[in-house]
């Protein structure tokens, strides 16, 4: 696909995300030549910087990209850092816009980059509509001479009201298909890849549907705490930060229906469907059956102490907010009726981790006589990351008289495809986005049907009623009673088991 020639303006250009994810993903696009001929960045934030400083921050002195850097010819890193260009918004976010139009304006016209501009918002989410308001104000959402996008980083609400307000009040200044709401979940090869797997495999397709899958588990575990982020974290949670966006993501791939086509429009209609089809708990009853939370406590891993979440900074000592959830729920339409779906996400596990599994039901006649059938029926383990691949279990005899049957592993490492380079979830969702490319985007319709199914079990959680929030050592796979949550279906499989 061609990348037209752009000026890319980022706000919130001094911060974390900036250094860390968006210039690397620059670098690597610049490095394998997928920038356009034309192309510029105007770094945008409340810092008082001029260029050279900015320049100095975010490439010559970065840690980010510093071992990469190293072997290079000071002429390559020149070259790079000279698309890097920085103007001051003040100290409100809110005055400064004829400036920065005037600055605009001027880049694109000394390095002809067409009229064609990307704005990524890597600031406080507040700030969202303020900025889309003040850029319209100075009509930098019209697209008369070049086209105008919006990007933004999540959380796109933190209710469904609040999610509904945010469309809205970006609708207001820019249309829709100019809206590009990032998921780095959804720029994971792996992620993607579940589509391959479903609609490119005549092998697997014909089984996904209820008549031949028993259950549905997802796990994102992370090994780390909130670390510096308790803050935010505190007003969010496990089930905010992780549950609503990425998890609900994965679980819409694994859901939906095969589209006609790959345009991306008609993956984001069957992904939009999915995620209606997913059964509103409504009851108190049902909430309190089906979901766990619960926050991790001190331990001591390795020989030393690990805070418990109450302790970290930026954290309420009394806090009630999860770092673990566990959710089970029921998928209303034809192809999922009663098969239970099992996700959970946490931090402060073993490991970090995250896999789905797709439990297949065992043969409905058995012929052999194993009492550890059960057990040992058909799975396709998804590994999202680390270590992503496939990985198929299924029975071979036991070598020997009689049938005894045991579990072997088809397993592929998408590390053994040597020859490709697999780009990094910014990278390939910068790219797409300056092609124009919404298909790994998350629509208006999508984030509010995932906040109509995570709203109310936020709701019944803040209601304090009957809701344990129960603890967890750091350090373990969460507490004993989410075993509860699957019982009867086993247990939950922990990733390497
Ligand atoms: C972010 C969350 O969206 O995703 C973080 O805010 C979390 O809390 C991160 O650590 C996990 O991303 P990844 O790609 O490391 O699995």
């Amino acid at each position: 696909k061609k990348t037209e020639n752009q000026l890319l303006v980022i706000f919130g250009a001094s911060g974390d995300l900036t250094a860390r994810k968006l210039v690397p993903a620059l670098y690597n696009l610049y490095v394998e030549g997928h920038l356009p001929d034309n192309f510029v960045v105007l770094g945008a934030s409340r810092s008082n910087l001029t260029d050279n400083q900015f320049r100095d921050r975010i490439v010559y002195n970065s840690n980010y990209l510093k071992e990469r850097l190293a072997k290079k010819s000071k002429e390559h890193v020149d070259n790079f850092a000279k698309l890097f260009f920085y103007q001051d918004l003040g100290d409100s976010y809110d005055s400064f816009y004829g400036k920065l139009a005037k600055r605009i304006a001027d880049l694109d016209q000394k390095y002809r980059t067409d009229g064609n501009q990307i704005y990524y918002l890597s600031t406080p989410p507040q700030l969202y509509e303020t900025i889309a308001a003040r850029l319209a104000e100075q009509n930098l959402n019209l697209q008369f001479e070049g086209w105008r996008r919006l990007l933004i980083e999540k959380p796109f609400g933190t209710s469904l009201e609040t999610a509904k307000d945010l469309n809205v009040g970006l609708q207001n200044y820019f249309e829709e298909p100019q809206i590009f709401r990032i998921d780095h979940y959804l720029g994971k090869e792996t992620v993607q890849n579940l589509l391959v797997t479903r609609f490119a495999n005549s092998i697997f397709e014909p089984l996904w549907n209820r008549n031949y899958v028993h259950h549905v588990e997802i796990t994102n575990a992370e090994s780390v705490g909130v670390e510096k982020r308790g803050g935010y974290y505190d007003k969010s949670g496990a089930l905010r930060d992780m549950f609503q966006n990425h998890l609900l993501q994965i679980v819409s791939l694994v859901v939906m229906e095969p589209p006609i086509g790959d345009a991306p429009e008609e993956i984001r209609n069957e992904k939009v469907k999915a995620l209606k089809s997913l059964r509103i708990m409504k009851d108190d009853k049902t909430l309190f059956d089906h979901t766990i939370r619960a926050q991790y406590m001190s331990s001591t891993i390795d020989g030393k102490k690990v805070n418990g979440y109450r302790e970290e900074d930026g954290v309420d000592p009394d806090s009630k907010t999860e770092t673990y959830a566990a959710i089970k729920f029921f998928v209303d339409n034809w192809r999922w009726r009663d098969v239970p779906f099992y996700v959970r996400t946490a931090k402060r596990m073993p490991t970090k981790v995250t896999e789905v599994v797709i439990h297949f039901k065992k043969p409905h006649h058995q012929i052999f006589q194993d009492e550890q059938m059960g057990e040992k029926a058909n799975k396709l383990v998804i590994r999202i990351q680390p270590n992503e691949g496939i990985l198929v279990k299924f029975g071979v005899k036991v070598p020997g008289q009689g049938f005894k049957v045991e579990r072997a592993n088809l397993d592929f490492y998408y590390s053994d495809l040597v020859e490709t380079h697999v780009m990094e979830a910014y990278e390939r969702l910068l790219l797409d986005a300056m092609q124009g490319d919404a298909t790994l985007y998350a629509r208006a319709d999508e984030v509010e049907a995932a906040w109509e199914f995570v709203d109310p079990i936020l709701q019944y959680w803040n209601t304090g009623k009957d809701v344990r929030m129960y603890g967890y050592s750091a350090g373990v796979w969460g507490p004993e009673n989410a075993d509860d949550l699957i019982e009867g279906v086993g247990f939950w499989r922990n990733p390497g088991d």
